[in-house]
């Protein structure tokens, strides 16, 4: 049986990964968890074929110790929280460790390039997207072999709706609102089962997924169609109402938009999330439809369709593990 390491295998994206990936006993898996005694480690320690290991997945030592006898790497580094920097110094490093360990195939969980997407003007700079595309980069100009690799650039996750996309509820109209910086743009949403599809997919689809770079989406979709789809699906009230950049970060959802993001972080929140909200208003991002039907026929394809499946009614329902923001 294969084993896999997977980096950030605790996380919102992780979890579902790697129930891909054992759900049918054919791959076993190590996770690198900092600690061991969260809700999310003894979730996964209680999956077949998983191996709990604690340690930090940012430290060489850790991760010498884990890659003997691993086959596989999926790795999601954590930029929202270490930084920029770092991010990118140790994207860089896996991949050159995973080579050293002889690991067959190296899986990216990458983002789309948003500055280099935009030309590099400055409104466009993402820290959190631009990091994960810069060590595509580096990987794209490796090799497919003697250690294959494949890329998958996700983008917010649809369950955002629940925490970072929350619709604010306003008593007085009874109506649920969606105060966004979009413009007539669109906000580019997966749902993370469906990434984690993808994942699988490529771990089982060598050589097809060697060398493949590949953007997943769920749906795009605007301010107007989202309320749209909110008030369809719960019959409640519900209103798209486009906000300034500045209005935005007026709202409670950052507890500190003018810190850095994460320790290595180049970028003020403020300006590292102008960035992101300026390249979907401006719909930079694109996808190939006709790939991801034809890699996932049973996708999900419209934000609606998932509210419908997830029951969704616009309930707070905290998302990531490690980045905090402030309920509005
Ligand atoms: N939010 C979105 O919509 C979205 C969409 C696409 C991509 N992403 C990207 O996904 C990454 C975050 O993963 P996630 O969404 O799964 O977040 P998450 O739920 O907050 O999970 C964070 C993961 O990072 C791990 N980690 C290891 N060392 C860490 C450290 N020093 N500080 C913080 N976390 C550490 C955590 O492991 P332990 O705590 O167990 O050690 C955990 O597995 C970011 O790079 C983000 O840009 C996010």
């Amino acid at each position: 049986m294969e084993t896999i390491l997977i980096i950030g295998g605790t996380g919102a994206q992780g979890i579902p990964v790697i129930k891909a990936l054992t759900s049918d006993r054919k791959y076993a898996v190590r996770v690198i968890t900092r600690s061991a005694a969260t809700l999310e480690a003894q979730l996964l320690a209680k999956l077949h074929g998983v191996t709990i290991v604690e340690g930090d997945c940012y430290d060489e030592s850790t991760l010498r110790n884990i890659l003997p006898g691993v086959d596989r790497v999926f790795a999601n580094t954590n930029g929202l929280v270490i930084g920029e920097i770092a991010e990118v110094y140790w994207g860089i490093r896996l991949y050159e460790l995973a080579r050293e360990f002889g690991v067959k195939h190296f899986v990216y969980a990458s983002l789309p390039y948003a500055s280099k997407i935009g030309n590099f003007n400055d409104k466009y700079r993402v820290g959190h997207c631009d990091s994960k595309a810069r060590i595509a980069e580096y990987i794209s100009a490796q090799p497919t072999s003697p250690m294959a690799w494949s890329i998958i650039r996700s983008c917010l996750y649809i369950e955002s709706l629940t925490e970072f996309l929350l619709p604010a509820y306003e008593p007085s109209d009874d109506v649920h609102v969606f105060a966004l910086p979009l413009g007539q743009g669109r906000i580019p949403m997966i749902t993370l089962d469906d990434n984690a599809a993808y994942v699988r997919w490529t771990i089982d689809n060598l050589p097809e997924s060697n060398g493949l770079d590949l953007n997943v989406v769920t749906d795009s979709i605007t301010g107007n169609d989202l309320a749209a789809a909110f008030s369809k699906v719960t019959g409640k009230k519900s209103v798209y109402r486009d906000v300034s950049l500045d209005e935005y970060f007026r709202l409670p959802i950052f507890p500190d938009p003018d810190a850095k993001l994460g320790p290595s972080g180049v970028l003020t929140v403020r300006k590292n999330f102008s960035g992101l909200w300026n390249s979907w208003k401006d719909d930079l991002w694109k996808w190939d439809h006709q790939v991801l039907d034809r890699v996932l026929p049973t996708r999900i394809k419209s934000t609606e369709e998932w509210m419908v499946k997830t029951g969704y009614t616009g309930k707070a329902v905290p998302l990531l593990k490690d980045f905090k923001f402030v309920e509005k």
